[in-house]
């Protein structure tokens, strides 16, 4: 076949069922995408990494895993955003990871946890505040207005203050609240 046929209009085929194929292809890959994103968003996945940290323990050790509601909360729950354009961002950054894993000496192993857990925990908190706890709040949502009868009164009362103020001089969730689901280090 000659290279130029492939800028030929098609002889074969209507320009109509060529949109239609396109179109069926794009919407294949639509579902392909999200199907591949929902199996990469489990805890069994963040676990296949992280085989040889106490993580998971430490969340079932926590409120967010040991409550009287019930609930285990998932790790994709509190450190991917779930709006559509920064989940994707976050997913193709997490794909750094892969690198990561693959060069970083000890990683897989409790020690190197230990060792980096102050580094790596600033790093879940810088993204957390760029997306101003949108994660937490996801769940959380009555804490910046409403705020239930049934929460302390020295919680509502440092809520109420913080939200009162002007956007800009307010302070996200972790700013205030962290470890909540790991021990954070103090150094
Ligand atoms: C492909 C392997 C791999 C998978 C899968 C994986 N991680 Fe990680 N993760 C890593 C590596 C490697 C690091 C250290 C990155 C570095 O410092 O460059 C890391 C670091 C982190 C950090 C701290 C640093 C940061 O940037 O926030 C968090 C939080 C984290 N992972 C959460 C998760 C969650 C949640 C999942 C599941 C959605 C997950 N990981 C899945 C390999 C992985
Ligand atoms: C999937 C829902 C969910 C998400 C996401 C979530 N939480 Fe929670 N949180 C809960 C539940 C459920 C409890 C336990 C409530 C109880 O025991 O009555 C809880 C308890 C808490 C408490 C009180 C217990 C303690 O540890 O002091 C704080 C503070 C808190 N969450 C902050 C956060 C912050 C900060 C984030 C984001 C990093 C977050 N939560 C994300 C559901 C969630
Ligand atoms: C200005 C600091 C500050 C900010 C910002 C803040 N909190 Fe709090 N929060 C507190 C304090 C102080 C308490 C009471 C002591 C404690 O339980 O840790 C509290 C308590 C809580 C509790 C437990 C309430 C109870 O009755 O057990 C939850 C849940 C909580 N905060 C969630 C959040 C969430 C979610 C956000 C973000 C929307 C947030 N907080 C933002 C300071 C803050
Ligand atoms: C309730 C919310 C929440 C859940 C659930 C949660 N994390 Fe985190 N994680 C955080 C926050 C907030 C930080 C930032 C440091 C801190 O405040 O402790 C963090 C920090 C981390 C770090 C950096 C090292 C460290 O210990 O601080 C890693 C790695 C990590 N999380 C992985 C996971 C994995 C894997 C899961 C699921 C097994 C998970 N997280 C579940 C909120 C959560």
């Amino acid at each position: 076949m000659n290279w130029r046929n492939w800028f030929k209009p098609s002889v074969k085929y209507s320009i109509f069922t060529l949109i239609g194929v396109g179109a069926t292809l794009g919407v294949v890959g639509y579902f392909a995408v999200q199907q591949t994103l929902h199996a990469t968003s489990t805890d069994e996945f963040c676990m296949t990494c992280h085989s040889n940290h106490s993580l998971k323990d430490e969340v079932l050790a926590s409120a967010h895993g040991n409550n009287r509601a019930g609930i285990t909360v998932q790790c994709q729950q509190c450190h991917i955003a779930q709006e559509p354009f920064n989940y994707l961002m976050k997913k193709i950054i997490v794909s750094k990871d892969i690198w990561g894993y693959l060069t970083i000496d000890g990683f897989n192993t409790q020690e190197w946890l230990e060792e980096n857990r102050k580094e790596q925990a600033d790093l879940a908190l810088v993204y957390l505040k760029k997306i101003d706890s949108s994660t937490c709040r996801n769940c959380h949502n009555n804490v910046t207005h409403d705020q239930p009868e049934a929460m302390k009164k020295m919680a509502t009362r440092m809520h109420d203050m913080n939200y009162a103020k002007e956007k800009d001089a307010q302070r996200t969730c972790v700013d205030c609240h962290k470890g909540v689901a790991h021990p954070y280090p103090k150094s």
